[in-house]
C-alpha cells in the first residue's frame, strides 16, 4: 500500500511536469509513460511504517495536540536572553502602578526566564491601585476554550520580597466578565524563595 502511494504521487508528478514542457514545444507532441508497481521493484519498506505530515499552522501543535491555554506560559517565546518577549501576555495597569519586566531568576533549569512585576500602588494609602488592580493577562491561542461547570488548573510559581494577595481569574475575552476567580495568599516567609501553587477554578460560564 505504502510503495503504491509513492508511486502514485511519483506519476501525478511525471505528468504535471510533461503537460508543462509539450506546452512550451509542440502541443501535439505525445508521450508514453510506464509505471511498472509491482513490489519486486521498489525497495522493501516496513509494513509498521507509517507516514504523516504536520505542519505547526493554526496552533495545531501548541495550543492543539499540546492542549496548554496559556499562551508564552514560562516567557520562552523570546528565547533564554532578557528581556524576553512576553507576548501575547499583556499589561493591567500602565508605568504609574506596575513595571513589568523579565530577568533569568525562575527556578527552571531549562528555562532561567522569569516575570517580574513591581508593583507601585496600594490597596490602601494616597497611591491607590486602580479598581480591577494591577497585574498580566494571557488571551491563549486564539481565546481559551472556557466551558460553564469545568474546573481549570492554574499552576503558577511565585516568589516575593513581601506578603502576596495574588487574584487568578477566568475572564471573558473583554474582560468584563469574570467566569471564575481565587485569591493566592502567602505571607512573605512562605514566597521567599520560589514556591509553587495549584488554584482550582470552576467556571461559572461561558467564555464569550
Ligand atoms: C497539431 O495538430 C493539428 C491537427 O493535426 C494541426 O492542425 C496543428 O497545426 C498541429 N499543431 C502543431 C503546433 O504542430
Ligand atoms: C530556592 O529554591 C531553589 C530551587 O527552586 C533552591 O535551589 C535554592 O537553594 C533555594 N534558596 C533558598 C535560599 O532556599
Ligand atoms: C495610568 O492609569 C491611571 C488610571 O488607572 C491614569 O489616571 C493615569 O493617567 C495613567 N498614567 C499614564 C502615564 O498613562
Ligand atoms: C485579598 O484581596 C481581595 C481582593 O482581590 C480582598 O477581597 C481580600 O480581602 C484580600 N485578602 C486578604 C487576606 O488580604
Amino acid at each position: 500500500m505504502g510503495t503504491y502511494k509513492v508511486l502514485a504521487l511519483y506519476v501525478l508528478l511525471c505528468c504535471f511536469l510533461f503537460q508543462c514542457f509539450a506546452g512550451g514545444l509542440d502541443t501535439n507532441q505525445t508521450a508514453e509513460l510506464l509505471v511498472d508497481a509491482s513490489q519486486a521493484l521498489g525497495p522493501p519498506i516496513s509494513p509498521t511504517l507509517f507516514g504523516i505530515f504536520f505542519e505547526e499552522i493554526n496552533h495545531a501543535g501548541a495550543g492543539g495536540l499540546w492542549a496548554e491555554l496559556v499562551s508564552n506560559r514560562g516567557f520562552e517565546a523570546g528565547g533564554p536572553n532578557t528581556p524576553s518577549n512576553i507576548d501575547p501576555w499583556s499589561i493591567i495597569g500602565n508605568e504609574s502602578s506596575l513595571i513589568v519586566s523579565t530577568d533569568r531568576s525562575s527556578c527552571f533549569e531549562r528555562n532561567k526566564v522569569a516575570l517580574r512585576m513591581e508593583v507601585l500602588c496600594d490597596s490602601q494609602g494616597a497611591n491607590n491601585c486602580p479598581v480591577g488592580g494591577v497585574g498580566i493577562y494571557n488571551p491563549g491561542f486564539w481565546g481559551m476554550n472556557v466551558e460553564k461547570g469545568k474546573t481549570y488548573s492554574v499552576i503558577l510559581y511565585v516568589r516575593s520580597s513581601g506578603a502576596i494577595n495574588v487574584s487568578v481569574s477566568l475572564t471573558s475575552s473583554n474582560g468584563l466578565q469574570t467566569l471564575a476567580a481565587a485569591n493566592i495568599i502567602a505571607s512573605v516567609s512562605q514566597v521567599s524563595n520560589w514556591t509553587k501553587f495549584e488554584v482550582l477554578l470552576e467556571a461559572k460560564g461561558n467564555k464569550s
